[in-house]
């Protein structure tokens, strides 16, 4: 429950990447042994993955806060059950380290959600290109690989997912692989980074060229997630709406340049502080119009913060979505019923800026999309209710509270 509050003042304290601890809990399964993951979000997608890989046999703890040890045994079981794929797309990543340490692997298929199809043909075409084949059966893709074997990969599309996978893949393959045309988020940095230390040889994560030299063994390690771009960027669109100056400790500013660059032409400063972001914002921003791209492109997972934010400032903006087909913009008919001027074209929303939007009972249909509802509610009338706040706790640690500490009128008022 959200009520118009602001200006907001303080500091939140920005966690690790969801995107990122995911992805690097996955990697765990390329070799038996200790790993400490430090900098690990409390949130439930966390917990599906923790749920995946004890499903699969590994041990997962979580000593403290944020630290989470993982103890990968000898034994593996090479499975990735429908409920928690189900639960958690994410869960493909388990593909590419499954095949390269034992050969074989049985996913579920993931379905459709509600941003449309999400197919994952660019997953297995790289794994093909390294020497795998599939089958499916009875909803399951079985995957089987004697040997991986390092190849030329070119990506149809900078895919996270895919890129991961053929990683990790790539990692234990025999011989040097070529991913071209990668995706060069920041996630995909840490992960490469998190297989060199446990003694992996990957050259060039983070640019469109990732060159993978093939290595027989690697070793557990203990690693420090990234700080979560995304979950700063909620917080600057909170700011951008409420007004005032906060700063976001542990955010890391040269792994959102677009972002502070979009956010400066709205009106707001944003710069670099000792240990993370300051920034300030004007009592109303200015529209700009909004296109997003894969990295160092401005994240689809901006778009909904960006479409809140643009409900109230003064002006028209575009937004052009261009990484997600489909429904990616569900939550434009509920920032609508809360009295905002949006229009949809295709891929496009035309947003024209009202003064303020009025309060209302709404549905949370995804998690950024979650968020984007609760921030637009520091922008309206009365008292705004965000239903089906489940999958705000999937990518967000104690986001409520957060919001709280910083001045903002938001309670939680049940678990779901
Ligand atoms: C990841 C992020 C998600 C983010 C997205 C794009 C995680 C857990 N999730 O998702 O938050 O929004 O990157 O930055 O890290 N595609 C295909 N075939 C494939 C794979 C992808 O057509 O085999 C398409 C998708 O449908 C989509 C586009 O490629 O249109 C981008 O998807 P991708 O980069 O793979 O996103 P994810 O890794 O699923």
């Amino acid at each position: 429950m959200v009520r118009p509050g602001g200006p907001l003042e303080g500091t939140v304290r920005i966690g690790g990447a969801k995107n990122s601890a995911l992805k690097l809990m996955a990697a765990t399964i390329l070799a038996p042994g200790d790993y400490v993951l430090h900098n690990v979000p409390r949130i439930s997608d966390v917990e599906t993955m923790s749920d995946l890989l004890t499903s699969m046999g590994l041990d997962v703890r979580r000593p403290d806060g944020h630290t989470l040890r993982i103890h990968r045994g000898a034994d593996v079981v090479p499975e990735a059950p429908y409920e928690l794929v189900e639960r958690m797309r994410a869960s493909i990543v388990v593909l590419g380290p499954l095949l390269a340490r034992f050969g074989y692997a049985k996913v579920a298929l993931p379905g459709g959600d509600d941003f449309g199809p999400r197919p994952i043909d660019m997953h297995l075409k790289g794994l093909h290109d390294l020497g795998a084949t599939f089958e499916t059966k009875h909803g399951y893709l079985e995957a089987r690989a004697e040997n991986l074997v390092g190849a030329r990969i070119v990506l149809e599309y900078p895919s996270v997912g895919a890129t991961e996978n053929a990683l990790m893949a790539a990692v234990l393959a025999k011989g040097t692989t070529v991913i071209d045309n990668a995706a060069r988020e920041p996630e995909i940095a840490d992960l490469a980074s998190f297989l060199n230390r446990m003694g992996g040889q990957v050259l060039g994560a983070g640019s469109s060229t990732i060159h993978v030299l093939g290595v027989e063994e690697l070793t557990p390690v203990e690693h420090t997630v990234v700080p979560d771009r995304i979950e700063a960027a909620s917080f600057l669109a909170a700011l951008g709406i409420a007004g005032g100056e906060v700063t976001l400790e542990g955010a890391r500013s040269d792994h959102m340049d677009m972002l502070v660059a979009k956010l400066g032409q709205m009106g707001m400063r944003i710069s670099p502080s000792e240990d993370g972001l300051w920034a300030m914002s004007p009592r109303r921003l200015s529209a700009v119009d909004v296109v997003t791209l894969p990295y160092p492109g401005l994240a689809t997972d901006y778009k909904p913060l960006f479409v809140a934010m643009l409900a109230v400032a003064d002006g028209v903006g575009i937004v052009t979505e261009n990484v997600f087909g489909g429904g990616r913009f569900r939550y434009i008919d509920e920032l609508v019923r809360m009295g905002a001027d949006i229009r949809t074209e295709g891929h496009h929303a035309i947003v024209r800026g009202v003064e303020r939007l009025s309060g209302a009972p709404v549905k949370a249909p995804d998690i950024r999309a979650g968020v984007a509802l609760v921030v637009a509610g520091l922008g309206a009338d009365g008292e705004t209710v965000v239903h089906d706040a489940f999958h705000v706790d999937r990518g967000y640690e104690g986001f409520v509270d957060k919001l709280r500490g910083v001045g903002a009128d938001i309670v939680r008022e049940r678990s779901t």
